[in-house]
Parts: C-alpha cells; structure tokens; sequence
C-alpha cells in the first residue's frame, strides 16, 4: 500500500496538534483573522449584527483588540507554518463533506423512492430539491475532478474507517473478557446482556472490515490497528459461542438486531 505522504504526514501533524498550544494558537489565528475580515467589510458586519451599530462598535474594539495578539502570533514563521496546514486540511475536509453531501443528495434525487420518503410524498418539495441538487452539479464536478482532493478524502475516508474497525475490536475483546466485562459493568448481568447485544449487532460490520486486506494494511501504515489486534479479533470471532457464554449468567441476546448503518443519507436530508 502506497501512501501520498504529504496527506499522511498533514493528517498525523493534525492528530499531533490537537489539544496542544501550537493547535490553539493557530485556532486564535484564524479566530482573530476572521473577525478582521468581519469589521473589514460592512455587508458582513451588518450581516453579524443585525444592523445593530452598538454591536458593530463592539466587534471593531474586539478586532482591534486583538490585533496585537494576531500580530505577534502571525510574526512567528514556525508556528504560521503550521496554521497553514492545519487550515489547509481543515479546508480540505470541508471540502470532502461537501463533495459526501452533493453525491449522496444526487442520489436521493435521482431515486423516486428515496424522493417521496424524504419529502413525505411532497412533489413540490421533491422538486425544489431536484432544483438544488442540480444547481450543485458544478461544484460537484470541480471537487471530483481535483485528484489532490480526492486522494486526501480517500484517505480520509480510510481513516475514518480504521478507527471504526478498531473501536469494534476493542468493544469485541471487552465481551470476550468476562473479568473486564463484570468489571465494566460492576456485575450487572442487564448491563452486560445489553453491551453484548449492542457489540454483537456489529459483528458482520467488524467482520467485514476485517475481510478487507487493502484497509488492514492502510490501518497498520497509518497505525490504527496492528495486524496483532486483527488476529486476536479473528480468533475472538471464531470461539464468539464459547466467548459469550462464560460471561456472567445472561438472557440471550434476543435483543440484538442489526442496526441499519447510519448511511451518508443524512447530509442529503439535511439539505432539504
Ligand atoms: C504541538 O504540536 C506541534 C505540531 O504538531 C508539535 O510540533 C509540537 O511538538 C507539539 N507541542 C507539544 C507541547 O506537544
Ligand atoms: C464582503 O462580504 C460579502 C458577503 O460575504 C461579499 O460578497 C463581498 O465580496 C465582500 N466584499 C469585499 C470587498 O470583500
Ligand atoms: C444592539 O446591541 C446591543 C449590544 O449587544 C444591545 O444592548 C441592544 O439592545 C441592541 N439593539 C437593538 C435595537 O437590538
Ligand atoms: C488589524 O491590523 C491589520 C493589519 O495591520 C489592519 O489592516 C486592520 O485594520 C487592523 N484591524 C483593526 C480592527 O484595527
Ligand atoms: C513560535 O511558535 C513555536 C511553535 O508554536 C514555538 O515553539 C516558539 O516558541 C514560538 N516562538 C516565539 C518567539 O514565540
Ligand atoms: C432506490 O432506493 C431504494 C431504497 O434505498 C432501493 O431499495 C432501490 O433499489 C433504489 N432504486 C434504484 C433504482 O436505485
Ligand atoms: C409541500 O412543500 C411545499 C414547499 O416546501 C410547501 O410550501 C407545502 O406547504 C407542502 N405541502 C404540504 C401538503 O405539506
Ligand atoms: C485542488 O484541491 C487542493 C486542496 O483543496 C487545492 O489546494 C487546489 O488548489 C485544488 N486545485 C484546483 C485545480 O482546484
Ligand atoms: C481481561 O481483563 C482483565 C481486567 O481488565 C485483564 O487483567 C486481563 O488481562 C484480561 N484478559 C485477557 C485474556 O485479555
Ligand atoms: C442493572 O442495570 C439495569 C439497566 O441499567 C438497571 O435497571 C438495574 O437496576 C441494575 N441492577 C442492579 C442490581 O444494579
Ligand atoms: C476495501 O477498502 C478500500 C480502502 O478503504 C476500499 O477502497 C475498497 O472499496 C474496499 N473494498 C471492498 C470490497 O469493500
């Protein structure tokens, strides 16, 4: 498996700089830049304050207020070498929401009935958004033919899925452990019966997941998962029976259901 390492580095220097000062300074950064370009252009600040002058008024003490800090926090070279490509990541999740959003929401247009159900069987609603679906075809088009972004949203993507996968493995060796079970749940059988139900509803997701050799190897290059963590998993899966029952005394798992995924279906109903 082949990585683009500038993505990869760009998505781990952002894990890195979460919740460190670098990462809220650059926050600052970007807050106070912002809010200059706010004060800079009346239709905006009238836009943020309702018209309000007092409000106006306050933004630019605000503003001004802060240039100092902006102007120090942008003088130091390293740090805004960092800013950017935080920014430039955040610009570009931004950017793989949108392009996720218009293609589930083309096909919610284009299904008749995925139309009706969103709409509950309003033509005029379907229509209006048919309408906006169709005036976002440009934009589609621009993000999908932009192969810089569409490597980063795959990558993405992946991550997003390997962190899944090890949160189900993690939640998996938990119910095969019963010591760590009871102990979670201080012995509560109703609890335990219930966190049992609720991992073993996504075994098929987990397993299919696991299945996928191309994900394995991009969850280990990007160190999510080892191929120790997998194996365990696959051993816990294949004596899940036995796994189960030496849990403290439990009903069945009557309640257990697959769980329909959550599927991309929500961003489309969000632009209705
Ligand atoms: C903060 O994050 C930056 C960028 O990832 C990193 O270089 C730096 O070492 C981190 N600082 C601390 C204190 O963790
Ligand atoms: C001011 O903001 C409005 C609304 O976002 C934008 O359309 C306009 O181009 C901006 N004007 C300038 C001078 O940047
Ligand atoms: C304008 O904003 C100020 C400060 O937030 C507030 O006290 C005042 O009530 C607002 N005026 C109007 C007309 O909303
Ligand atoms: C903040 O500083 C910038 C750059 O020097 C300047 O253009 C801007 O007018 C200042 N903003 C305020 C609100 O003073
Ligand atoms: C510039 O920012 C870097 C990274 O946040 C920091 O380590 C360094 O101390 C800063 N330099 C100055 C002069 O503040
Ligand atoms: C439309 O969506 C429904 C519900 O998800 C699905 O069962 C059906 O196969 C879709 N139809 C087409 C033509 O894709
Ligand atoms: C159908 O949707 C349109 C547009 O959103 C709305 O104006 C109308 O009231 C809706 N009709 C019904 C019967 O809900
Ligand atoms: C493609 O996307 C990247 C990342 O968002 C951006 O920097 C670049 O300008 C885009 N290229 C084109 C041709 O739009
Ligand atoms: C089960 O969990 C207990 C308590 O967390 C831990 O000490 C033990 O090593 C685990 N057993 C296995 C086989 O992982
Ligand atoms: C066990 O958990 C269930 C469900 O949360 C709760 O209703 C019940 O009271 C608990 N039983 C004991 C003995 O704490
Ligand atoms: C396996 O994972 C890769 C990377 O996430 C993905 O592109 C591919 O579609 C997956 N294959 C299957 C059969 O789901």
């Amino acid at each position: 498996m082949k990585f683009n390492a500038p993505l990869v580095l760009a998505l781990a220097g952002v894990a890195l700089a979460k919740g460190n000062s670098t990462n809220s300074q650059c926050k600052e950064v970007a807050k106070l830049t912002r809010l200059n370009d706010i004060v800079a252009n009346t239709t905006l600040l009238n836009e943020y304050t309702d018209n309000n002058a007092t409000k106006a008024a306050e933004l630019e003490a605000k503003a001004a207020a802060g240039n100092t800090t902006l102007a120090t926090l942008s003088s130091n070279t390293t740090l805004m070498t960092t800013c950017y490509q935080i920014f430039a990541v955040e610009d570009m999740e931004d950017d793989c929401d949108e392009m996720d959003a218009i293609q589930q929401a083309n096909v919610v247009a284009a299904n008749a009935t995925l139309l009706a159900k969103y709409t509950k069987n309003n033509a005029t609603k379907a229509a209006e958004f048919q309408a906006k679906v169709s005036a976002k075809a440009a934009t589609l088009d621009a993000l999908q033919s932009n192969t810089t972004l569409t490597a980063f949203c795959s990558t993405l993507n992946d991550k997003s899925s390997c962190k899944s996968m090890a949160k189900l493995i993690k939640q998996q060796d938990l119910v095969a452990n019963t010591t760590a079970l009871n102990d979670k749940f201080n012995g509560n059988a109703t609890k335990v019966a219930n966190y049992q139900a609720k991992v073993s509803a996504k075994a098929a997701k987990l397993a299919t997941l696991m299945s996928n050799t191309t994900l394995l190897s991009t969850c280990e290059g990007l160190g999510i998962t080892t191929a120790a963590d997998v194996a365990q998993a696959a051993a816990i899966a294949t004596t899940t029976a036995s796994a189960k029952s030496a849990a403290v005394v439990v009903s069945p798992m009557a309640g257990a259901k697959v769980i329909a995924l959550v599927s991309g279906l929500v961003y489309a109903i969000a632009m209705l």
